[in-house]
């Protein structure tokens, strides 16, 4: 019996794609060059299953021009480029990557919080620039972590992390937001209660955004919002592109409506809203939050355990459409 076909659509671990060929043909993307969508779709037709990484967007135009396709296994615990709808009506399965990021990305949600908090990127730009001649009492003055308000959107795995770490581990007071209220047990665990979206923004002194990015949750955070934060706030993105208004953000940093902001996503990333590049009140940093070596070698595996499950025993580890299976 032919081996089914897998395209991999982005360079990966080398064991990865050894992995992946014990049981499929692979074509890969060592080189991890950039593909237009057109090509993407060319090198998809034929193939039984795709490993994608959150880049490649999945929707009608690729369903209907690849109809062998039966798989696609995100490495990213977001979906957001998966048409989930139209994965569902053409029968094709979408699995994504959970759990195994979940507390190394809550520390880097904490560590771009300090460091936004702490203005440390600001301070060693000025530092290597040469620009640091004496000590004066108020230099990069930041605002204070411990015992400070910890406001959390977004109370999903990686949200409790954060929630966690800020309770347990710098014994800041949470607050959280949610579509729906964590039970008693986990509130409990995690220390942290819900409150109103209003209320939060208002309250916290630090704001976080965990938020998984769908239509609902575009611009989250705008002008509107913005202008409910306190001037001493900051604002941290660990969620996507798109929770947050950059140009919204910009304005806000630029007059500091709020004090600064930490994002590590943006919307239509790579690219960065120019402004944001000019103020200097905000740490940037290029989608890494979840990037560890064993980390990112664990998302690799369950995107691959995905692949081979389903297109060996009909099984996957992390659906994001069960009903797909549940079909078959
Ligand atoms: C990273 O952004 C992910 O969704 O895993």
């Amino acid at each position: 019996m032919s081996k089914p076909h897998v395209l991999v659509a982005r360079a990966v671990f080398p064991e990865t794609i050894s992995k992946l060929e014990q049981h499929f043909e692979v074509e890969s993307n060592p080189g991890d060059e950039t593909w237009s969508k057109a090509q993407f779709i060319q090198k998809l037709k034929g193939k039984q299953g795709v490993f994608t990484t959150g880049s490649e967007r999945i929707d009608a135009e690729v369903l209907d021009a690849c109809p062998e396709l039966r798989i696609c296994a995100n490495m990213a615990v977001g979906f957001n480029n998966f048409d989930v709808d139209a994965m569902t009506a053409h029968g094709v399965l979408g699995t994504n990557a959970p759990d195994v990021l979940t507390e190394t990305t809550a520390d880097f949600g904490f560590a771009l919080l300090m460091a936004t908090a702490r203005r440390i990127t600001e301070s060693e730009h000025y530092l290597r620039a040469g620009k640091w001649t004496k000590w004066s009492f108020d230099m990069f003055a930041g605002s204070d972590i411990h015992g400070s308000t910890l406001g959390i959107i977004g109370m999903g795995r990686i949200g409790q992390g954060i929630a966690r770490r800020g309770a347990h581990g710098f014994g800041m007071k949470v607050i959280y937001h949610n579509r729906s209220r964590l039970d008693a047990s986990l509130e409990a665990a995690c220390k942290a209660s819900y409150v109103g979206k209003e209320e939060l923004l208002g309250t916290a002194d630090h704001v976080v955004l965990v938020v998984p990015y769908s239509p609902a949750s575009h611009h989250t955070i705008g002008a509107a919002e913005l202008a409910l934060m306190k001037p001493t706030a900051t604002l941290v993105n660990v969620a996507r592109g798109g929770i947050v208004d950059d140009a919204a953000l910009a304005v806000a940093l630029r007059e500091r409506r709020i004090a600064a902001a930490g994002l590590d996503v943006f919307e239509g990333e790579p690219k960065v809203h120019p402004d944001l590049l000019t103020v200097p009140n905000v740490v940037l940093t290029p989608h890494i939050a979840s990037a560890t070596i064993p980390t990112r070698r664990a998302m690799a595996d369950l995107a691959s355990d995905n692949l081979i499950g389903f297109l060996t025993t009909g099984k996957a580890l992390t659906p994001v459409n069960p009903q797909v299976l549940a079909a078959r």
